[in-house]
């Protein structure tokens, strides 16, 4: 067996679903999947955990087929936190680095970034992420990249994405009961967006949307950098629910007629919908559950529509939205969403990568995919070094910084 170190394993605990995939890292950082699993959540709510034992047999249970799949024993993970509780601000902080001749270096980005970041959040969040946005060096504004310029006052801008502590705390603990340490903790849209996004994308303005069960993330990325996240605390969960309200039907059923018939496009069929419950057929009105559907989409997308909004990016992405999570799934979901953000959008899931990479290329698998990533971007292999990206620090790529970790913890 090799040696574990040289894995990844992303584990996205959702509200629905528990998923892991593991990744096998080679020296120059290529990763191939090499295993993965998906079983039914427990113990969540909203994306956050509401009793130990739900998620943590739920995660047991999850990396059994991953273990035997990758001949791997699964210890460590970087996992996945979700909620409404999931915020981003921005930030400011300036340090005298010392006489005009200096050069700035890594510890000086470091002190700037502690700066920012101390005393600015109430002492019960967690920092999941710092994004330097823009240095400026002796008054000089719009440094992207002030490594090795000269300079004796450094200031930065920055944007922060934090959790609330205790959220945090028992997403750590009911891994740990399941036997697995928590590498980190990354906000699950900002993992997503990791697993489907190109750099291209991220330069010119992009947004992710990841549609799960219970929660709708925003995440907005521009100018290569992440801008914004935010949670809104409404999902594909709630379709089901109104269907079965509405329809007088069991959820089960009101799931079926979601999965087989629910569409983006209202209106244009007028078809009954006959669903087979045992030797029954029950018959549901065509124009009753293309309302149902339209009012809570209607009511996720004027969400998207507010968060995007709030990161002053309504209507300004020029490379659109990307959907993702299990709900992207629905039907032709892309064309309502279109019409409500006014804006391109596609449906994607996490391509590109070796191994049994097909097998997770699927819009519910990009949150495990995007986590692997991150583990394997900040855990490399003996012999390798943590990647930076090509600009700035490690820390400017979605994943929380890797040098601020223990500082904040
Ligand atoms: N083919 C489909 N069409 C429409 N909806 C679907 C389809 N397949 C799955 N879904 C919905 O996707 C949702 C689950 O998505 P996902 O697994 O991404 O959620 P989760 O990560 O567990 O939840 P959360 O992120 O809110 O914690 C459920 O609401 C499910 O009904
Ligand atoms: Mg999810």
């Amino acid at each position: 067996m090799e040696e574990k170190s040289r894995f990844a394993v992303g584990l996205d605990v959702g509200t629905s679903n528990i998923r892991a995939v593991i990744g096998s890292v080679d020296r120059d950082g290529n990763v191939s999947v090499v295993g993965y699993s998906e079983v039914p959540s427990g113990g969540m709510r909203k994306g956050v955990v509401v009793n130990l034992a739900g998620p943590a047999n739920a995660i047991d249970v999850c990396l059994k087929p991953v273990e035997d799949m990758s001949g791997i024993q699964v210890n460590a993970a970087t996992i996945g936190i979700n909620g409404s509780h999931i915020l981003s601000a921005k930030t400011e902080g300036m340090i005298a680095v010392g006489t005009t001749d200096h050069e700035i270096d890594e510890a000086d980005l470091d002190r700037v970034d502690q700066v920012a970041a101390t005393g600015k959040f109430p002492a019960n969040r967690e920092i999941l992420d710092l994004v330097p946005y823009s240095y400026s060096l002796d008054g000089q504004t719009g440094i992207r990249d002030p490594l090795g310029m000269t300079g004796s006052r450094l200031e930065i801008k920055a944007s922060i994405i934090s959790a609330l502590l205790p959220y945090c705390d028992n997403l750590r603990k009911a891994a740990e009961m399941a036997k697995v340490q928590t590498e980190r903790l990354v906000s699950t849209v900002v993992a997503s967006a990791r697993a489907v996004l190109t750099s291209q994308q991220m330069e010119n303005g992009v947004g992710v949307v990841d549609l799960g069960a219970t929660t709708t993330g925003v995440a907005v990325y521009d100018e290569g950098d992440l801008q914004y996240v935010g949670v809104i605390p409404i999902g594909g969960n709630d379709i089901t629910k109104d269907l079965a309200t509405i329809l007088k039907t069991i959820p089960e059923v009101a799931e079926e007629i979601k999965i087989r018939f629910a569409t983006g496009r209202f209106g244009e069929n007028e078809k009954d919908i006959v669903i087979k419950q045992g030797r029954e057929e029950l018959t549901f009105p065509r124009a009753k559950v293309d309302e149902v559907v339209e009012a809570r989409l209607e009511e996720i997308f004027e969400g998207v529509r507010k968060e995007l909004k709030r990161a002053n990016y309504d209507k300004r992405l020029p490379e659109g939205i990307v959907l993702t999570g299990g709900a992207a799934k629905l039907r032709d979901i892309e064309i309502y969403a279109r019409s409500q953000v006014e804006l391109a959008v596609r449906v994607s899931a996490p391509t590109g990568l070796g191994g049994v990479s097909e097998s997770v290329a699927k819009p519910e698998y990009a949150t495990a995919v995007g986590l692997m990533l991150t583990s394997a971007q900040f855990n490399p292999a003996p012999g390798q070094n943590a990647k930076k990206s090509s600009k700035k620090s490690s820390k400017s790529k979605g994943g929380p910084l890797s040098r601020f970790f223990g500082f904040f913890k």
